[in-house]
């Protein structure tokens, strides 16, 4: 009996040191200690033993047992111990390693342009002004003075709308921004100072300068006493804000139907500051808009006294303002939103 209860010992402690996991002690435990176990059944024939022998091997059987349970639960306790380090080593978070840098969005050059021209009129206390896409007829031509044979009404140029309007007129979407000029002074608010940024159409084929949709803004001032020279200042705080303060401007005489007197506003060069250069093509000036004294026939159209009122009116392509301020040699580039282009803004 002694030597049984030394091997199960032996076997006991081999068990122990083998077991992987939690149910494998378990086992072991019930194997030997449970109701069935081997030293259950040993302790349990200590009363066929002589009262001599009885005190030693129970004293041995006892520390068996205590050998045995201590041992399991010891190596319980270890095994949970380690699974406790291996989650923690598992969830560590290296507070030390640098921050994962978030791509950080920025505004289009063509949205960064515009803004800016907002903030400048608005500035001068300008208003903005809307008008619809789809514009009626009278509107885009009619009411600018622009005679029924002249080219711009060409289906070449202009993208017309099925429709008839309440007047019998049709549709078309708006070639300019300007048709926004007569919607503005027809609703008889005077004095007038708005501008109005917005999409225009034209039927023309994508090259590097010309694109079916692009923007315009259109500028429009009426009130008692306005003059050329009223214009040429307004025009003159835009191009030396937008461009910078050393801009010189020069006004060369043009004609649009709606505008009488017209010019066409040349800045000098922001890059070569007039010396000639790439961006302006060796010439010093670039031209930049359209402008002129609002036609009396129009103001009288929307009946606005030309003898008491005058006014001022300028429209200018917003891809080439942007072209122009961002050294940009493709108006594609604008439209083609080519993240590593547009990075470059
Ligand atoms: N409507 C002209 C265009 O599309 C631009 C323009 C020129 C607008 C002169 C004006 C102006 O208001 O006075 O080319």
């Amino acid at each position: 009996m002694r030597e049984e209860l030394e091997q199960i010992k032996r076997e006991a402690a081999e068990g122990i040191r083998a077991a992987g996991g939690v149910k494998e002690l378990e086992e072991l435990r019930v194997a030997l200690l449970g109701k069935k176990g081997r030293l259950t059944g040993i302790l349990k024939g200590m009363g066929r033993l002589s009262a001599e022998e009885r005190p030693a091997l129970g004293q041995l059987a006892n520390e068996a047992r205590d050998f045995i349970e201590g041992g399991i639960s010891a190596a319980k306790a270890e095994l949970s111990r380690k699974a406790t380090l291996a989650r923690l080593a598992a969830e560590t978070i290296d507070v030390t390693l640098p921050g994962k840098a978030r791509a950080r969005g920025h505004y289009h050059p063509m949205t960064t342009a515009m803004e800016e021209l907002k903030r400048i009129f608005l500035g001068m206390r300008y208003e903005i002004a809307e008008g619809p896409d789809i514009e009626t007829e009278y509107y885009n031509f009619d009411a600018l003075n622009i005679p029924s044979d002249h080219p711009a009404r060409d289906e070449q140029d202009t993208f017309y709308v099925e429709g008839k309007d309440a007047d019998g007129g049709g549709f078309a979407l708006r070639t300019a921004t300007s048709p926004v000029q007569a919607r503005t002074m027809e609703r008889g608010r005077l004095p007038i100072r708005m501008i109005c940024p917005g999409q225009v159409f034209r039927a023309d084929e994508v090259d590097a300068t010309h694109s079916p949709v692009f923007h315009q803004m259109e500028g429009l001032v009426v009130d008692k006493g306005v003059t050329f020279g009223d214009l040429k200042g307004a025009l003159m705080v835009f191009a030396r804000e937008f461009l910078g303060e050393d801009t010189r401007a020069r006004f060369r005489p043009h004609y649009f139907p709606f505008t009488e007197p017209s010019a066409e506003m040349d800045v000098s060069c922001f890059k070569c500051g007039g010396a000639g250069c790439n961006v302006c093509k060796g010439e010093g000036w670039i031209e930049v808009l359209g402008c002129g004294m609002v036609h009396p026939r129009v103001l009288e159209m929307r009946g606005i006294d030309p003898a008491v009122y005058s006014g001022f009116a300028f429209g200018m392509g917003l891809e080439r303002i942007a072209m122009l301020r961002g050294a940009i040699s493709d108006m594609r580039l604008l439209f083609e939103n080519d993240v590593n282009f547009l990075n470059q803004f």
